[in-house]
């Protein structure tokens, strides 16, 4: 007999859902497909490549070489079979062809269009149906169903989000271009980082020839990869070695100057920190940091002062990184306080010495990450001592002074020969 339920709430309708529930061990790996871009160090920070469906945002600031790196990505794919759609709203197809000649890139299967409007792109990747697309830059382009001005934070935001449903739709793998200033203010890339799969940053010294690839946001692989490229008359070149590229120019022992070896993301690097000190009458002297952390040099300068008795009140200090590379991290400080001791006291640091720890307020040298990775990349281009802290365990091929604070460290290099 059938309950006949004549009172409380009316009974909820049957929903037949869509999702299934699974025990969490029986759930795969994201299963997703990559496809190798043929960019070498592109792939290495993309984890293997770009997945299909997914959109990928290469932001920097004008003339870095964005537009340069993927034409050389879709051209690569192009030569292995891939249909590769190139949407160029800055330059003319004869600008992208010109490009194109100068990295000898001309695949039969690369495609070009010049076109702004957001609903024309995508109906031209309806007709042609690639298997890359790519838009440069996603600051041209224009939807007219939605509200701002071209190049407006809400157009691109909302041109980048029907972008990614499209691609999400069609497991289309798509690449964005988006400039960026260097503080970041131009309407795009840091408006779309929520939006997109991925997030690349390419950034470099535009003085100098090296570039440097990271990945900020990856929800399909690693987010600590390190791409190094130089930009040479041909396109963008990988940097496989990239420590002996920041060396190559160096002056062994030249006075205040000290290898450190430092770690960008998974990566160590072999990079030269340089100082430079000199009197002045000026009443503030200055505490000049290129590619360096301001602050740390003025709280190592400080250090030095009080715990190694190191006199620079009446001295300009100037450091910085030779050869184009960034140094953010603390690891570096005992190499940067023994350059600026060095400069100070018209010394040089042996020229096959390495310099690894951080710097404490009290002056004492405290250990650091991944020691052993940096002092192995270091014995393999042929340094042979390394000052570092106490707690460094042994490296094969490299002889360790240990110390426990700066005047320690400088003890120590005093006694070695140079
Ligand atoms: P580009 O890719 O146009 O930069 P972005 O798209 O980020 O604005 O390239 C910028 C610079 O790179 C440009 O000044 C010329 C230089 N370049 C080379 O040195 N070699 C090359 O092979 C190419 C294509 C460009
Ligand atoms: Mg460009």
């Amino acid at each position: 007999m059938e309950d006949v339920v004549t009172d409380g709430p009316p009974a909820a309708a049957i929903v037949t859902p869509d999702s299934l529930v699974l025990p969490l061990a029986e759930v795969g790996s994201m299963g997703t497909v990559s496809r190798p871009t043929g960019v070498g160090e592109l792939d290495r920070v993309l984890g293997g490549g770009l997945v299909a469906g997914s959109v990928t945002l290469i932001g920097g600031e004008p003339g870095i070489g964005k537009s340069t790196l993927v034409l050389q990505a879709l051209a690569q794919m192009a030569e292995h079979g891939a249909r590769c759609l190139l949407v160029t709203g800055e330059e003319s197809p004869e600008q992208v062809r010109a490009r194109a000649q100068r990295l000898h890139a001309l695949p039969a299967s690369l495609l070009v269009v010049a076109e702004t409007s957001l609903p024309c792109v995508l109906a031209h990747a309806g007709t042609v149906r690639p298997d890359v697309l790519a838009i440069d830059s996603v600051q041209t382009l224009h939807d007219p169903d939605s509200a701002g001005a071209a190049g407006s934070v809400t157009q691109v935001r909302d041109g980048a989000a029907r972008v990614v449903r499209y691609a999400k739709e069609h497991n289309l793998a798509t690449l964005l271009v988006g400039h960026v200033t260097k503080d970041g203010a131009l309407a795009g890339p840091r408006a779309l980082e929520h939006v997109v799969d991925t997030v690349l940053s390419f950034d470099g010294d535009r003085h100098h020839a090296l570039r440097m690839l990271r990945a900020t946001k990856h929800r399909f692989g690693p987010t600590d990869e390190l791409g190094v490229l130089e930009m040479a008359e041909q396109g963008l070149r990988g940097v496989p070695d990239a420590s002996a590229m920041f060396l190559a120019d160096r002056q062994p022992g030249a006075c205040g100057s000290v290898i450190a070896p430092v770690m960008d993301g998974n990566r160590p690097l072999l990079v030269e920190l340089q100082a430079l000190v000199s009197p002045t009458k000026a009443p503030l002297p200055r505490r000049v940091a290129h590619a360096l952390d301001n602050s740390r040099v003025s709280m190592l300068t400080a250090v030095l002062q009080r715990w190694a008795s190191v006199q620079l009140a009446d001295n300009d200090v100037y450091t910085s990184v030779a050869g184009g590379a960034r140094v953010a991290e603390p690891g570096a400080d005992l190499a940067l306080a023994l350059a600026i001791a060095a400069a100070a006291n018209n010394r040089a640091v042996p020229g096959d010495t390495v310099v690894l720890g951080e710097v404490g307020l009290g002056g004492e040298v405290r250990q650091v990450a991944h020691a052993p990775r940096r002092l192995a990349e270091a014995a393999r281009l042929g340094f042979t001592r390394a000052v570092v802290p106490q707690s460094t365990p042994d490296v094969p091929g490299i002889r360790l002074f240990r110390v426990t604070d700066l005047c320690a460290s400088m003890r120590v290099l005093q006694k070695a020969p140079t």
